[in-house]
């Protein structure tokens, strides 16, 4: 369910301005998705693809981005850390989230970049909230903390179906030395939950959140990724 009290949602409060809530010039697009559905490999193609056409481009990805949220992730990745509570996990998460907020998108969006983020707080909501049963109501208390108000203007849902993405995911780790695999390794079950999850999000604000068939090869999802983001460029601000 959309929450009608979280600014820039399709039903936003009374009186807050999305674009005055993060004085920003710029434009903030993330991506969002299940395990392995092509979430990176999109966000570097639409980077190349913007930087070919002059625009000032701002890659990131949570968690992580900065140095210090690099090691916030260690510690949210690491398949030894099985018993990490859901509250901290969720602190953790917007621990991250708020050093790059502060020290890199904030800046980026008021110099007029387009900003380009590998998951953002849908994340959280999908995750946290819905997966492990936090609920929405926590994500959006620590949400307004964290990234005081900064909501994406576009978020791309690229959707693949459990087992495609899990084995995607798998065959990509198996070649990495990094053991990032603590989210991986959560039952099927959980996932479909977690695709489920974004199904909904996308159905609750249609006009931000726009999903994305990534079963198909690299190029067409990305003429897909470039249509929407050409839609929001003509979007007069
Ligand atoms: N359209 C595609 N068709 C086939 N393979 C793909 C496609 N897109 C990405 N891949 C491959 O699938 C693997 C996962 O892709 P990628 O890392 O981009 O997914 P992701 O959504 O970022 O994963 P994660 O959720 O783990 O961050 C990579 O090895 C990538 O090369
Ligand atoms: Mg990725």
């Amino acid at each position: 369910m959309t929450d009608p009290q979280r600014p820039g949602s399709d039903r936003p409060a009374a009186g807050i301005d999305r674009r005055n809530a993060s004085a920003r010039r710029g434009l903030f697009i993330t991506f969002e998705g299940p395990e392995g559905s092509g979430k990176s490999t999109q966000l570097k193609l639409l980077g190349k693809r913007l930087r070919g056409s002059n625009h000032a481009v701002l890659e990131t990805a949570e968690p992580g981005g900065t140095p210090i949220g690099v090691q916030i992730r260690r510690v949210l990745l690491d398949a030894k850390n099985q018993e990490l509570s859901p509250t901290a996990e969720l602190l953790l998460m917007f621990a991250a989230r708020a050093q790059n907020v502060d020290q890199w998108i904030l800046p980026a969006l008021a110099s007029g970049k387009i900003v380009l983020c590998d998951r953002f707080t849908d994340s959280t909501l999908v995750y946290q909230g819905t997966g492990r049963g936090l609920g929405a109501e926590i994500v959006y208390e620590v949400d307004r903390i964290a990234c005081r108000g900064l909501i994406p203007d576009l978020t791309l849902v690229i959707d693949i179906d459990v087992e495609t993405g899990l084995a995607r995911a798998r065959r990509r780790n198996e070649r990495s030395i990094d053991p990032e695999t603590r989210i991986d390794d959560q039952s099927v079950e959980f996932h479909r939950t977690i695709r489920d999850a974004y199904h909904r999000l996308a159905e609750d604000e249609p006009r931000r959140v726009h999903l994305i068939d990534g079963s198909r090869p690299e190029n067409t999802v990305s003429e897909d990724v470039m249509a929407q983001v050409i839609a929001l460029l003509a979007t007069p601000g």
